[in-house]
């Protein structure tokens, strides 16, 4: 492990500014005790797959104890692991096994609500109005004369109120408590002392533990506006910003920084180079690089890239705003386009530009054009790998894997489907199990036939065995595209647009030597006479790059 070894024109610098970071979904990547759901022993065995790609390191989203309501994003303890996916040990084996191939580990952090299973949520609905116990959440008095309304408007992400009313301790209706969630996520009071002391423990618990960092879920809502001012909008997850405008009182709040500010105070006093990595749905990039100035974290995701419709106007525009803003503050610019709660990008690229959906599809809606969207997806992916900064990838993108759209109504398990009766069709969709041998049972997920969601028959020859050393498959692509990316040091590169092919619907940058194209034009792009190819996400056309398609070129 250690900073990039291409050491002759780039700096040491720390491992997080260039990495690429593979997103493991511990439900849906393997099954090693066969029960259907993914485990830690699965993910162990299957980490070479990982090294073999050519990332930096796995993001774990969450393993700790849970009911597994909102899939682990409802934490019930935060110093151990869930039984269903294994003990302490097991957790302490994957680690170990990470660090031997050269993967670091980042663990997901869940701080703005735990579980309604949490012994502290449990102690509150024991304890009486106004108690230390109640004190830990966001608990207020209804409106009305017996109390029975909201205490105000706001609305969960996932549907309905944002707030449930508790049963005081003798049975009787009593007060409300925020979640900003699902009702079995209650939000915790950040303006409490408790709160902040509890997460630098459960920070240090990891952390001692040798974990490098933490992806740090719903970063932008922990501090909710003073005096829980009205906000009646619909809320959504990707769009935890400015709808109308204004800022929603529970997203972005200028508290939220000396958290983080706290935050890396601990980090620092840790050797190695650990990080913190905002998930936060903020813009404009002004407001999300605040995440990551030098005292705050290391790095955000960067959604509104993921967002960008497929347009090169779009997407420059986004690409400029977010490298302009993340320099004002030092900090690598991060780049994504797929992840557990989001449409898949194989898929959502699938539809007219301007029109891809990043929530869920259902059975009954338009449907994506599939060898479209994968056709532009490889392009996306090989024109996201070449940005200078950091980039992240969901498991199953380097398999090509589409957004399964036709799951019924009876298997889908997320909160929000359950939440709105179906109308937000929710993520289940882009969570469905790894298929890695086509012949298998499960496709080789588990020993068994077992998967907590159903796989689709096609998805066999989409398997990790079926793609690899095959010429053109999309999995060899990624492998390509991150080794040259390494060699290249492309994540330590400065973009310079290249101004004789960026225009009309094409993009062209130069980075460390290599033209990168990128044409979403209907005409093919030649590149300057000269110019040797290094990877195309699909096939030259009498050397000229055609249209949804991407491409390096060696500049000698
Ligand atoms: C963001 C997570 O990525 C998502 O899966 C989860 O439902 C919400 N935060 C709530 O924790």
């Amino acid at each position: 492990m250690g900073p990039v070894s291409d050491t002759d024109t780039v700096p040491a610098a720390p491992w997080w500014r260039d990495a690429v970071i593979y997103q493991v979904y511990p439900r849906s990547f393997a099954d090693a005790d066969g029960d259907g759901l993914g485990d830690l022993p699965g993910i162990t065995a299957r980490l070479t797959h990982l090294a073999d790609l050519g990332v930096d390191a796995v993001w774990l989203s969450p393993v700790y104890p849970s009911p597994q309501k909102d899939a682990g994003y409802d934490v019930a303890d935060y110093r151990g692991i869930e039984p269903v996916f294994g003990t302490l040990a097991d957790f302490e084996a994957l680690s170990a096994r990470a660090h031997e191939l050269g993967l670091r580990v980042v663990m997901d952090l869940v701080p703005n609500h735990t579980s309604a299973d949490h012994a502290w949520f449990r102690q509150a609905l024991a304890a009486a109005p106004g108690s230390p116990e109640r004190a830990r959440y966001v608990f207020r008095d209804g409106r009305g004369p017996d109390g029975e309304l909201p205490p105000n408007s706001w609305r969960s992400v996932f549907g309905g109120s944002a707030w449930t009313r508790a049963a005081a301790p003798d049975g009787t209706p009593g007060q409300w408590y925020l979640h900003l969630f699902d009702s079995s996520q209650p939000d915790l009071d950040w303006s409490n002392p408790e709160v902040h002391a509890e997460f630098e423990d459960v920070l240090r618990f990891w952390l001692d533990r040798g974990v490098d960092g933490f992806r740090v879920d719903v970063a932008h809502g922990l501090v909710k506006a003073e005096g829980l001012p009205e906000w009646d909008h619909d809320q959504e997850l990707l769009n935890g910003s400015a709808a109308s405008g204004e800022r929603p009182p529970m997203w972005d709040q200028e508290g939220v920084h000396e958290i983080y500010r706290e935050w890396r105070r601990v980090l620092d006093s840790y050797d190695g180079e650990r990080i913190l990595v905002a998930e936060a749905w903020v813009t404009p990039p002004e407001r999300l690089a605040r995440y990551v100035r030098g005292d705050e974290m290391h790095q955000a995701f960067n959604f509104d890239y993921l967002r960008a419709p497929w347009r090169a106007g779009e997407l420059k525009r986004v690409i400029d705003a977010t490298l302009a803003a993340h320099e004002v503050v030092g900090a690598p610019a991060t780049w994504v386009l797929s992840n557990h709660d989001v449409v898949r990008h194989a898929s959502r690229l699938g539809y007219p530009a301007g029109g891809e959906p990043t929530s869920g599809v259902g059975p009954d809606d338009p449907q994506p054009d599939a060898e479209l969207g994968l056709r532009r997806a490889r392009a996306a992916t090989v024109f996201m790998l070449a940005l200078p900064g950091g980039a992240y990838v969901y498991q199953g993108e380097e398999l090509g894997l589409p957004e399964v759209t036709t799951l019924p109504a009876e298997v889908r398990q997320d909160p929000a489907f359950a939440r709105t009766g179906g109308e937000d069709r929710g993520r289940d969709g882009c969570r469905v199990p790894i298929p890695w041998e086509g012949d298998a049972p499960s496709y080789g997920f588990g020993p068994g036939s077992a998967s907590w969601l159903p796989q689709p028959p096609e998805w066999a020859r989409l398997s990790v065995a079926a793609q690899t050393g095959v010429a053109g498959s999309t999995l060899e692509l990624y492998r390509g595209a991150l080794a040259l990316r390494r060699e290249h040091a492309l994540g330590h590169g400065e973009l310079e647009w290249d101004a004789g092919l960026t225009g009309g619907d094409v993009l062209a940058f130069r980075t460390r030597g290599v033209l990168v194209v990128l044409n979403l034009s209907a005409e093919p792009v030649a590149p300057p006479a000269g110019a040797r190819p290094l990877l195309v996400s699909g096939e030259l056309v009498d050397g000229s790059v055609p249209t949804d398609t991407a491409a390096w070129f060696a500049l000698d």
